[in-house]
C-alpha cells in the first residue's frame, strides 16, 4: 500500500482513541471545556447511559460566529498559542483535541452565543474531511454541545460499551468529581429526562461543607478532619476521612492538582505513607484534597487523557503532603477526636526534615549523616565524622564473635600486661593517648578492661556507648527520618497519655509519633537510626517522666543504647569515637568506668 494521508475524519477517530473511551469520557471533556469558558451553571442531559445522547448547556463565554468550524478541528485551540504557554497550563483544555475527536464519532451539533453577538450559530461536521456546516440557531448565551449516537460509526468501539446503568454510573462519577472540583459552579445532571444531581453553586464561605454533604455523603461532611496547610508556594486543602473510616476500596480518594482531578502515584505513595499505621494495610484511606501551586512547578501535558501530571519538584511535593496529612492526622488525634476546623496550618519555612529532601541538597560528595551511622549501626560504608575507621582490622575481624572473645580474655589478659605486643593497637590519631592509658581489653560484648597508668576499670560498653552518642548530640538529635515501616504499639490509657505529653518534647529530638485510640504509632526517627529495633524501645521511650527537650533527648539516648546490641566491630568504633573525642581522656574513662582489681575481676571469670 503506499503512503497516503489518512482522511481527516479517520484521523481524528484513531485520535479520538485516546480522549473518547466511553461515554463518561465525553462529559468529562466537555464539562471542563464549559469550566474552561467560565460557565457558572452546568446543565448534563443524559439519554440512555450517554449512548443515545449527551447534552452539555452551559452559560460562558460562548464560540464568535467566525470560530465555531475551528472549535471542531483537530489542534484548534483558544488555551494556549506557544510552546512557552505550555509550561503554565491555568486551564484544563490545552490539546485541542477533544471537539474533533468527539464529532469524529459521534453526530455532534455545536451551538453557541457569546453576549456581544446578537444571533448564535451552531456547528456541525459532516463526510470524510469533517466540512462544518454552520447554521444560525437559537440560543441564550452561553455553548451547548449535542452528542449523538455514541461511536455509531465505529462499530469496534461500540462493542465495548456497558449497560446504560454502568455508563451512567461512570458519568455520575465524573460529575461527582468535577462538581468536587468547583464549589462556585453550579452542576445539574439528568438522566432520562429525571433529575437525579443537583449541586447548586457554594455562595458563602464557609457553607462547602453542603456541597461536600451532597457528594460525599454526610457522614465524611461531619466527621471529616479538615486540613488547611501552607508550605512555601504549595498549599494542600482538603478533607480526610477518619483513619477508622477507612474503605475497603481505593474508590473515595479525589485528589485535586490545581483543579484538575489526578490519580498519581507519587500522591498516592505520600498519602499512603501518612496513614501508615494508622490504617490496616488491605483498606484505602478517603479523601478530597486540593493541592495548589505554581502552575510552572506541574507539568500537565505527560500524559494524553491528562491522567497524570509530573511535578518539577516531586520529592518536595510528596514531602510536603505527606507533612501536612501527618500534622493534620496529629492534630486530630491529640484533639481528642473532634471534628475540628484547624488553622491554616503554616508548615516552617526550614526545609521539612525529611529524606526526600534532604539527598538532593547535599553534594555528593559530602557523606551524610545517616550513613555515618548507619557505618556505625552494622551497614559498614563509607567512614564519616561518626562512625570512625577501623585501624586494626585484622584484630577486629578476628574477634567479630562475641563468645570467642571471652574464651580469648584470659590469653589477652596476658597480652595486656605486656605492653610491647598490644592486643590492640591504637588508632594512629589516637596513639598517643592510648600510650598514656596502656592497653584495653575487650573481655565481653558489655565490658571493656582498661588499664590507665596503674589501675584496672571496668568499662560497660552500653555506658561508653551512651557517653558517645550523648557527646555527639549533645545539642541536638540529627534531622528525622521517616520510617520504611512504622511501627506501633497497643495503646493502654497510660502510654496514650504518655505518647500526648511526650510528643512535643519527642518531635524536636526528630522523633514522631501519633496514635490512634488503640495504637500509638512511631513515624519518624533521627536520620540514620532507622534499622534499630524501635518496635521494641518505644514503650520504653514513652516511660519518660520528664518533658524538657533535653531531658527527653537523654531518655532517648539511653533508651536507644539499650535496644542495641553492638558487635565486636561497632564497640571498637565506639571506641575510637570515644578517644577522639574525649579532652581529658583519663577523666573521662574514670566517670563512666568502676576501678577494679585485676585478681577478683578475675577470680570472678573463673
Ligand atoms: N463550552 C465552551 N465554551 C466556550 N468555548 C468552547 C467551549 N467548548 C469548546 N470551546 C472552544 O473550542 C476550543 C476547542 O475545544 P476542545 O475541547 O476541542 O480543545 P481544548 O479544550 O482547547 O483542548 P483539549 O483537547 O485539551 O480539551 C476550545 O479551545 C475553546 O476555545
Ligand atoms: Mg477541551
Amino acid at each position: 500500500m503506499p503512503i497516503q494521508i489518512l482522511p481527516t475524519r479517520l484521523a481524528n477517530q484513531i485520535a479520538a482513541g485516546e480522549v473518547v473511551e466511553r461515554p463518561a469520557s465525553v462529559v468529562k471533556e466537555l464539562v471542563e471545556n464549559s469550566l474552561d469558558s467560565g460557565a457558572t451553571s452546568i446543565e448534563i442531559d443524559i439519554e440512555k447511559g450517554g449512548h443515545k445522547r449527551i447534552l452539555i448547556r452551559d452559560n460562558g463565554s460562548g464560540i464568535p460566529h467566525d470560530e465555531l468550524a475551528l472549535a471542531l478541528s483537530r489542534h484548534a485551540t483558544s488555551k494556549i498559542a506557544k510552546l512557552d504557554d505550555l509550561e503554565a497550563i491555568c486551564s484544563l483544555g490545552f490539546r485541542g483535541e477533544a471537539l474533533a475527536s468527539i464529532s469524529s464519532v459521534a453526530r455532534l451539533s455545536l451551538s453557541s452565543k457569546p453576549k456581544e453577538q446578537t444571533q448564535a450559530w451552531q456547528a456541525h461536521c459532516e463526510g470524510r474531511d469533517m466540512q462544518v456546516q454552520l447554521n444560525p440557531v437559537a440560543h441564550p448565551d452561553g455553548t451547548s454541545v449535542d452528542v449523538v449516537d455514541l461511536f455509531f460509526n465505529t462499530p469496534a468501539r461500540r462493542k465495548f460499551l456497558r449497560t446504560e446503568k454502568t455508563e451512567f454510573t461512570h458519568i455520575d462519577e465524573v460529575v461527582r468529581r468535577i462538581a468536587l472540583s468547583r464549589f462556585d459552579v453550579s452542576f445539574s445532571l439528568k438522566h432520562n429526562g429525571k433529575l437525579l444531581r443537583k449541586y447548586p453553586a457554594v455562595k458563602a464561605q464557609g457553607t462547602e461543607l453542603k456541597r461536600l454533604g451532597a457528594i460525599c455523603g454526610k457522614e465524611f461532611a461531619e466527621q471529616s478532619i479538615e486540613l488547611n496547610s501552607q508550605y512555601q508556594q504549595f498549599e494542600l486543602k482538603g478533607w480526610l476521612a477518619q483513619p477508622e473510616q477507612a474503605k475497603t476500596q481505593g474508590d473515595f480518594q479525589y485528589f485535586y492538582v490545581n483543579g484538575r482531578m489526578m490519580r498519581d502515584k507519587l500522591i498516592n505513595h505520600a498519602v499512603r505513607q501518612a496513614f501508615e499505621g494508622l490504617i490496616a494495610a488491605d483498606l484505602y484511606p478517603a479523601y478530597v484534597l486540593y493541592l495548589t501551586l505554581e502552575p510552572n512547578q506541574v507539568d500537565v501535558n505527560v500524559h494524553p487523557a491528562k491522567h497524570e501530571v509530573r511535578f518539577h519538584q516531586a520529592r518536595l511535593v510528596h514531602d510536603f503532603i505527606y507533612r501536612a496529612l501527618t500534622d493534620s492526622l496529629n492534630q486530630y488525634f491529640q484533639q481528642g477526636q473532634q471534628q475540628q476546623t484547624p488553622e491554616v496550618n503554616v508548615l516552617p519555612q526550614a526545609e521539612p526534615n525529611h529524606d526526600y529532601i534532604q539527598p538532593l541538597q547535599r553534594p555528593i560528595s559530602e557523606p551524610r549523616v545517616d550513613e555515618g551511622l548507619a557505618s556505625y549501626s552494622g551497614a559498614r560504608t563509607q567512614s564519616s565524622g561518626y562512625s570512625g575507621t577501623l585501624v586494626n582490622k585484622g584484630v577486629a575481624e578476628h574477634l567479630v564473635n562475641s563468645s570467642q572473645v571471652i574464651n580469648q580474655s584470659s590469653k589477652n589478659y596476658q597480652q595486656l600486661m605486656t605492653p610491647t605486643q598490644p592486643t590492640n593497637s591504637a588508632p594512629s590519631s589516637t596513639e598517643q593517648s592510648n600510650m598514656m592509658l596502656g592497653q584495653w581489653l575487650q573481655v565481653t560484648d558489655k565490658e571493656i578492661l582498661l588499664k590507665v597508668e596503674q589501675t584496672f576499670y571496668l568499662l560497660e560498653t552500653s555506658a561508653l556507648h551512651l557517653s558517645v552518642m550523648s557527646r555527639l548530640y549533645s545539642d541536638a538529635m540529627p534531622v528525622s527520618q521517616p520510617l520504611l515501616m512504622p511501627v506501633s504499639i497497643t495503646a493502654t490509657a497510660d502510654l496514650l497519655a504518655q505518647a500526648k505529653a511526650l510528643y512535643q518534647p519527642l518531635l524536636e529530638n526528630s522523633v514522631e509519633i501519633g496514635w490512634t485510640p488503640n495504637r500509638i504509632i512511631l513515624r519518624k526517627v533521627p536520620a540514620g537510626l532507622r534499622q534499630l529495633r524501635w518496635i521494641e524501645c518505644l514503650e520504653n521511650i514513652l516511660g519518660c517522666l520528664e518533658i524538657e527537650t533535653d531531658k527527653v533527648r537523654k531518655h532517648l539516648l539511653t533508651c536507644i543504647v539499650s535496644s542495641e546490641e553492638m558487635s565486636v566491630l561497632q564497640i571498637q568504633e565506639l571506641w575510637q569515637q570515644f578517644v577522639g573525642s574525649s579532652v581529658n581522656l583519663k577523666h573521662d574513662i574514670t566517670q563512666i568506668g568502676k576501678p577494679v582489681h585485676l585478681d577478683d575481676w578475675l577470680n570472678a571469670y573463673e
